[in-house]
Formats: structure tokens, C-alpha cells, sequence
């Protein structure tokens, strides 16, 4: 393997970091301790040796039996509604302090270094609120649907949440990612953990009814309107403009359902809208009102805020897709490896674009690449969980993942990406995540250019 951690230029460390140090060492402590009791006792050709050696020197937790096996365990319905064990309480959402106002109706991000598969807990979903979350009465929850011209529609109508419950309903999974994902990364600032560089990102399998079943009912007029305006009940009134093409699609649906049960407040209950590929702003909660329209809006949350901008100075509006990515999520900043020899390369991949193709993995910083193992079913606009095992050599290395969707997009390094978007955005980066690994086994957050 090439050391390139020396390679001067290629390499970029950031400059400065913006968390408080006992946040830091909060974020690593957990999943860190995690790793390496994992690997202790997980079963693998590497670890084969240390751990028979262990059982000959006669380990007390195989050679006795623990009280959990000679006395009577808890009884049923202790707890209604099942809760993590307490072994696992440092996997949580966290807010960030520097990064976002902690405390406020802001952001928490989802801990992805410690979740497997694709879907995401329910309570570990990301949140993000422009001005906090309620948890609204069903009974009082309304969703009205109306025209900006009474042509565009033949009758207005108000639904409540049982006549929308009663309607055919569609379940599908798909990831939602903030257009600030990743956001920090753009000036080259390096948060510490997978959790504050894409921890904006979560996936689940949503319940609802099409919005097009919904327009057909109020009979639109599908000629006239070709845009659609998503309003929240929020104080922070959530406006978005969808084209109508996304809607006759018959993906975009009004969900009230999430992994099986009802939404979670955090989450838009009772009531979100879920459009497929595109940035999360878009998937407006507590959704009351849709209007249909002949032209976009140009709302506050499109006009001012989620546009990008570009070197040339103008800006990009209207960015709605969210293009191609990955990230290794295990092992990924704050994490240490044990020791050299075998381990299991994790990550996640996904594309506003439809379904996953391949995704590559680099333990070099990118000069050798290597496809890693796609575990299907790969999904429409899913998040797609890839895997491919690594023997460390115990020396540096920088691992980096990178995707390409079914269209053929391939994800961009840092500098293919500067060159087209600049440096003074915050939103849509997409960039290839590098991790470092150092000669202890620490992960640190490094740019590979
Ligand atoms: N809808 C309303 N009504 N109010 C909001 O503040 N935030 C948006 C979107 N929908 C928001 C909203 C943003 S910016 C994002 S990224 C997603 O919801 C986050 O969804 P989540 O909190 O379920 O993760």
C-alpha cells in the first residue's frame, strides 16, 4: 500500500473543529468501547487465536453461569411499548454544539456508525425543525386540497384523518436526506463522527396514500396545474413547490405511517408528505394543505433558504434531487481499530436518482479501488447497505467509498465537485468521505481532493 498519508497535496486536514471537546469524546466513547468488545468476542479467522487462548486461561463469563441464567427473568408488558437495553444508551441522537443552536428547534442527527441494514429505529430518526415539533391531536388534523384558480380543481376538499385512513394505501421504503447533509464539509471543516457529517440521513418504510390518488378525487386539472405548493401546520410555515411530473409519478404519497406504526410526532404526525428522492425540506410535516398551481411558488423555504451558491456568484435554485453518495459508516471518525487483521468495511449508499449500481471502496485514498458487496434487495430511492472485509496491516490508510447509480452518475471527489460548485455553499454535497486511519487504530475525518 502506498503511504499516503505523506503524500504532501493530496492530503487535507482541516483546520479547525468546531465541537467542544468533551462532546467529542462523549460521541467517540460509546461506539468505541462497542468496537472493541465486538471484536473481543466476534467469531473471525483474525481473532480465532486470542480468543481460544482466552478460554484456556479459563474466561469466568463462558465458565460460569451468569445470574440471568439461574433465576427468573422480568415478566411481560413491563414495558407496553419496548425500549432499547441499557447497554446500548450511548446510541442516540445527538445535536451538535457549534454546529447548530443545541436546545432550539434546530437539528439531531441520526448516530449512523452504530445501526445495521437499512432501516432506520423510528427513535433514532434524524429531526430537523425550522420552529420546533408538536404532537398534533389526529382528531383535530385536517388536509385540505385546493387550487390557486378554482379552474385547477372541480371541488376543493378537506380531509380529516380518518377518511384519508380509509383510502388504498401504498407502503414503500426510501431515505430522506437534509440538503444540509454533509454541509459542514464544504469549508473544509471536519466534524468528528459519521453522526455530525451524515447523520442528516435516515430510512424507513413509509404507509400513505398517493398524492395523486388525492389530486384525481378533487379532479385537477392536470393541463392547467403543473405544480404543487405542500403547506405544514407548523409556526414555521413549511411552504415547498413540487412539479406535478414527480406527483403523477404516483411516488410522492401523504403518509401517516412509519416503520409499521404511526408517524412519531418528531416525524410530521400525523401526517407528512413523502417525496422520493428529494431533499428533506420537501417532505413537509404535519402536512394541512396542498394547493396546485400553474406556476412555481418561490416560498421563503426555496427562494431564500436550500439554494446554492455558485462561484460565478449566482444562485442554484430549485435543487431538488439529491445526487448519488455513500459513506462508511464502520469503522468512521471517532472509532479506533483493535488491532491488525480482519475487519468487516461498513457503509451506506443511496441516489435521489432511483437504484444503487455499484459502489467502490478505497483503502488507499483513492488510488486503488475495489467493488464491495451490495446487500439487496437494492431499492428505488432506499438507502443500500454495502459490506467488504479489509485486513489491516496496522499501517496508515485512508478508506473512502464511493457510488454510481443506475443512471451511471458516479459520486465526486472534493475536487470534482469544487471545481463545478465552489466553496460557498451549504448545501448539496455529495462529495466521496474519506476516514483516516492512523497507525493506534484511531479514525479521524480527513478531505482527500
Ligand atoms: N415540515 C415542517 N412543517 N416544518 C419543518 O420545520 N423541516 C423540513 C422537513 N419538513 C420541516 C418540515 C426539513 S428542513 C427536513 S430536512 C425534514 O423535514 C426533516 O424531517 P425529519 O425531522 O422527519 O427528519
Amino acid at each position: 500500500m502506498v503511504d499516503i498519508v505523506k503524500q504532501p497535496g493530496r492530503l487535507r486536514r482541516a483546520p479547525e473543529n468546531f465541537l467542544s471537546e468533551a462532546e467529542i469524546k462523549a460521541v467517540g466513547e460509546g461506539r468505541r468501547d462497542f468496537l472493541r468488545k465486538s471484536f473481543l468476542t466476534a467469531a473471525g479467522a483474525a481473532m480465532a487465536v486470542p480468543m481460544l487462548a482466552r478460554a484456556s486461561e479459563g474466561d469466568a463469563n463462558i465458565l460460569q453461569n451468569p445470574e440471568w441464567t439461574t433465576t427468573l427473568g422480568q415478566p411481560v408488558a413491563v414495558r407496553p411499548y419496548g425500549l432499547p437495553s441499557k447497554h446500548e444508551s450511548q446510541l442516540v441522537r445527538r445535536e451538535s454544539p457549534g454546529l447548530t443552536r443545541v436546545g432550539a428547534a434546530s437539528v439531531s442527527f441520526a448516530p449512523l456508525q452504530g445501526m445495521f441494514g437499512i432501516i432506520t429505529p423510528s427513535g433514532l430518526h434524524f429531526e430537523r425543525h425550522h420552529q420546533g415539533w408538536y404532537d398534533i391531536d389526529p382528531a383535530r388534523h385536517r388536509l385540505m386540497i385546493n387550487g390557486s384558480e378554482p379552474a385547477f380543481v372541480k371541488q376543493a376538499k378537506v380531509y380529516n384523518m380518518d377518511e384519508l385512513m380509509r383510502l388504498p394505501s401504498v407502503s414503500r421504503i426510501h431515505f430522506i436526506e437534509c440538503g444540509a447533509n454533509t454541509g459542514l464539509e464544504w469549508g473544509n471543516v471536519a466534524v468528528p463522527t459519521v453522526q455530525y457529517t451524515h447523520g442528516m440521513l435516515s430510512c424507513s418504510e413509509f404507509t400513505g396514500v398517493p398524492l395523486k390518488l388525492l389530486l384525481d378525487d378533487c379532479g385537477v386539472d392536470y393541463r392547467k396545474a403543473r405544480f404543487v405548493l405542500a403547506e405544514g401546520a407548523d409556526g414555521s410555515s413549511m411552504t415547498r413547490t413540487i412539479p406535478m411530473e414527480m406527483v403523477e409519478s404516483g411516488e410522492v404519497l401523504v403518509a401517516y405511517g412509519q416503520n409499521g406504526e404511526m408517524l412519531r410526532p418528531e416525524n410530521g404526525y400525523p401526517l407528512r408528505l413523502v417525496v422520493p428522492g428529494v431533499q428533506g425540506v420537501s417532505w413537509v410535516k404535519w402536512l394541512r394543505r396542498i394547493e396546485v398551481g400553474d406556476k412555481p411558488y418561490a416560498t421563503k423555504d426555496e427562494a431564500v433558504h436550500y439554494i446554492d451558491l455558485l462561484p460565478n456568484g449566482q444562485h442554484r435554485q430549485y435543487t431538488s434531487v439529491q445526487e448519488c453518495k455513500s459513506v462508511i459508516t464502520t469503522p468512521s471518525g471517532g472509532q479506533a481499530l483493535l488491532d491488525k487483521g480482519f475487519y468487516n468495511v461498513s457503509g451506506l449508499a443511496w441516489s435521489g436518482r432511483g437504484r444503487l449500481k455499484q459502489v467502490d471502496v478505497s483503502f488507499d485514498g483513492g488510488i486503488n479501488w475495489q467493488a464491495a458487496r451490495i446487500e439487496g434487495p437494492v431499492q428505488n430511492k432506499a438507502l443500500t447497505r454495502f459490506n467488504i472485509g479489509w485486513v489491516w496491516d496496522g499501517k496508515p490508510a485512508i478508506l473512502q467509498s464511493r457510488a454510481i447509480d443506475e443512471t451511471a452518475y458516479v459520486q465526486p471527489t472534493y475536487g470534482q465537485l469544487r471545481l463545478v460548485r465552489g466553496t460557498k455553499s451549504i448545501y448539496h454535497n455529495n462529495a466521496i468521505q474519506s476516514w483516516k486511519v492512523d497507525e493506534s487504530g484511531e479514525v479521524s475525518n480527513v478531505q482527500v481532493l
